[in-house]
């Protein structure tokens, strides 16, 4: 090698060196993460602690008791489970810390949780007006966006463009409370279109807020779940599915489900500059039915809730879960079985529908 090529090489490297060195700092700034802040909208399937704190009543709920929160926190939080929920391990998955419910005036520096147990997505006067009445809470989704816009005041800084929003998974209880309120099944699927136009509402006001990360929930498929399986049973054979699901409930579910992603692809185009994206819940959930043996479920207990007093599904409304004077029923290995109370999932199922949701719509959001 001669002097001259030797000191090009010299130039070269120390040039190369240079540039590296001055690209560090600029990296590292472009690996900041993108996200630091979570809102989270919606109703049981993802409030960490609010219909709790709700007065007057809902302290007194089952969800306040043990062993609601046995697996994880071995306390009760006010979650709907024995352990986390999928926006724990969203928040984990950023490197956040869990969202603190919005009702317990706490830290919200990254991010807050409106999502309250009970929520319907449509309001109470619309609801009332068709003879549906709210069981729980008042806090329906106009309401938590409400709440979002007091907090987004108080904020000194309002940008949103770290800020992830989930919206829903919420309307289960709209169709729910129908139900209950005797509703013909015709009448609780004219409510369908209305759930989604309220979606559709609300994440159009969060969007013109800020928003430009929104993530969209939709239904579980519901004739998988224990209570609709006892409410719903029947000797007729041809209703259920290959798993035991009532496939009329998961039709419904689809019905739902098919028409959010119509309103998001909607929304899309209304708003090109956002990133608005469908969390396939129905999907992701039948997979852990498909794969249960795989996944440690105990194949015999598919569709057996965890927690509950009784029936075929283990579950017998009202004695539910958590229910203050009953004995607890509740079975030894809550990891073995997908639904926790007959409503809502356990932990390990949320945690692995939250594996794959994040693998699917992380890359999509950073
Ligand atoms: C309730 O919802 C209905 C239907 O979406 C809407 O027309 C009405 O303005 C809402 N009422 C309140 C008080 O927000
Ligand atoms: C909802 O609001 C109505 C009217 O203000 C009230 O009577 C009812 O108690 C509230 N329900 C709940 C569960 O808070
Ligand atoms: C619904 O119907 C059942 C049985 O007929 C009745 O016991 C119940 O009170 C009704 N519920 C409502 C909210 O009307
Ligand atoms: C199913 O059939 C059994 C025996 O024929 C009957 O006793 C029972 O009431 C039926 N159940 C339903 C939900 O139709």
């Amino acid at each position: 090698m001669s002097v001259t090529e030797r000191d090009l090489l010299i130039i070269v490297t120390v040039f190369i060196l240079s540039i590296s060195l001055f690209l560090i700092p600029c990296d590292a700034f472009r690996h900041k993460p993108k996200i630091d802040t979570i809102y989270q909208f919606g109703d049981s399937l993802s409030d960490t602690g609010n219909l709790i704190h709700e007065k007057p009543t809902g302290a007194d709920l089952p969800i306040a008791h043990y062993p609601y929160g046995e697996t994880f926190f071995r306390k009760p939080t006010g979650r709907s489970c024995d352990g986390r929920l999928i926006i724990d391990y969203f928040a984990q998955a950023l490197g956040l810390p869990l969202l603190n419910p919005y009702l317990v005036k706490s830290d919200f520096k990254h991010g807050v949780n409106f999502a309250v147990s009970g929520a319907t997505a449509l309001n109470t006067s619309f609801l009332s007006n068709r003879g549906i009445s709210q069981l729980y809470t008042n806090s329906s989704l106009e309401v938590q966006l409400e709440w979002f816009k007091t907090r987004l005041q108080s904020r000194a800084k309002k940008r949103l463009d770290r800020a992830l929003f989930i919206v829903g998974a919420i309307g289960g209880n709209d169709y729910s409370f129908a139900t209950i309120a005797n509703k013909t099944a015709k009448e609780t699927m004219e409510l369908v279109p209305l759930v989604i136009q309220k979606h559709k509402e609300i994440i159009g006001k969060l969007i013109d807020l800020g928003a430009t990360r929104v993530v969209v929930p939709g239904d579980l498929p519901s004739g998988c779940s224990p209570s609709f399986l006892t409410s719903g049973v029947t000797n007729d054979t041809s209703a259920y599915d290959e798993y035991g699901c009532l496939i009329s409930g998961n039709k419904f579910s689809a019905y739902h489900s098919g028409l959010l992603q119509r309103a998001l692809a909607e929304l899309r185009t209304t708003y090109p500059h956002a990133v608005i994206l469908y969390a396939d819940l129905y999907t992701t959930f039948l997979n852990l039915i498909k794969n249960a043996d795989n996944l440690g479920f105990g194949k015999e207990n598919m569709l057996k809730a965890c927690c509950g007093t009784g029936g075929a599904y283990n579950f017998d409304f009202p004695r539910l879960c958590g229910t203050v004077g009953l004995p607890v029923h509740v079975c030894p290995n809550p990891d073995m079985r997908v639904s926790w109370d007959g409503i809502h999932l356990t932990q390990k199922a949320y945690s692995l529908m939250a594996e794959s949701l994040i693998r699917d719509l992380f890359p999509k959001l950073m």
